[in-house]
């Protein structure tokens, strides 16, 4: 049993091998992987609908046995601390726990406490493995070769989980990897030479990711105002990208903030395969943690 909370403990050969296993599950080249023997439990502490959804989706293809939980009685609610619930889990002899929690490295206490398989959906604003690696699986869909694509991460850098997990593997994968948000959704622990203009890199990037403005996480920050027309994709912007160009974002949108609703659905944008993608990466993501014969 292995945990699964950074891809920056995976060897770069481990992420090629889950990328080519989504994508061979998705197209249905191989058989989905039988857990059957194992016991799992879906902790969100943070709210989720794609993740959330698309783990639990993940684990009943592989017929997982799946705990019912009910985040709002968890006992939690009355003081419990996470390594008490986790104990907990533990000791019903749940095999592995799927958790979002808003405390960045939550899980550093548990892995040194417990012989579980963890599998990290978020932890605050620090990273969110499992999107990093759909959204890997989704630019190797559209693009054979990934060295020196160009890819610009666009909006509230400050606060994204996204960003920080896939700027580090989108550059171990050969990318160039360029930011761009207002000056209050910057982020210091990127580099500066990073930062470009939207606008004077729209029409040279293969992939523009889109990240929500997360205004739950923005206490002490004035709104942005005409955040659209400054930093979101219009469709001026969508008709500059390059005709193979494609455009992501993890989402939940925000409507007509960081991207206007008439490009949702168009062409160049892969936010739908990003969701179908979701589904066979974390089910290659549960075969990794779980499968004893891999
Ligand atoms: N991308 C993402 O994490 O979406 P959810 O918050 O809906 O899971």
């Amino acid at each position: 049993m292995r945990n699964f909370l950074s891809l920056n403990d995976l060897e770069k050969h481990e992420i090629n091998s889950l990328v080519e296993q989504s994508l061979a599950f998705k197209n249905k080249e191989v058989a989905l992987p039988n857990l059957s023997n194992v016991t799992i439990a879906n902790l969100f502490f943070e709210a989720s609908t794609r993740t959330n959804a698309s783990f639990y989706q993940a684990q009943l293809k592989t017929n997982m046995n799946i705990l019912n939980i009910d985040m709002s009685n968890l006992s939690t609610q009355k003081g419990e601390t996470l390594i008490d619930t986790v104990e907990v889990f533990k000791a019903i002899e749940v095999d592995g726990l799927v958790i979002r929690h808003n405390k960045e490295f939550y899980y550093e206490d548990l892995v040194n406490h417990f012989f579980m398989g963890f599998i990290n959906a978020g932890d605050g604003k620090n990273e969110h493995p499992s999107q990093a690696l759909l959204d890997l699986v989704t630019i190797k869909e559209n693009f054979d070769n990934l060295e020196g694509l160009k890819v610009m991460i666009v909006g509230d850098l400050k606060h994204s989980r996204v960003a920080r997990s896939n700027v580090e593997l989108l550059k171990r994968f050969g990318m160039e990897v360029y930011l761009a948000s207002p000056s209050s959704y910057k982020d210091d622990s990127f580099e500066d030479g990073m930062y470009v203009n939207i606008d004077d890199m729209i029409d040279k990037v293969d992939v523009l990711m889109l990240l929500r403005v997360q205004n739950e996480r923005h206490e002490n920050l004035n709104k942005e105002e005409n955040y659209l027309e400054k930093f979101g994709l219009t469709k001026k912007r969508y008709d500059l990208l390059k005709d193979n160009a494609i455009v992501m974002h993890p989402g939940p949108y925000n409507r007509n903030v960081e991207i206007d609703e008439s490009v949702i659905h168009l062409d160049k944008s892969k936010i739908w395969e990003q969701v179908t993608n979701g589904l066979y990466a974390r089910i290659a993501i549960l075969n990794y943690v779980f499968n004893k014969e891999d």
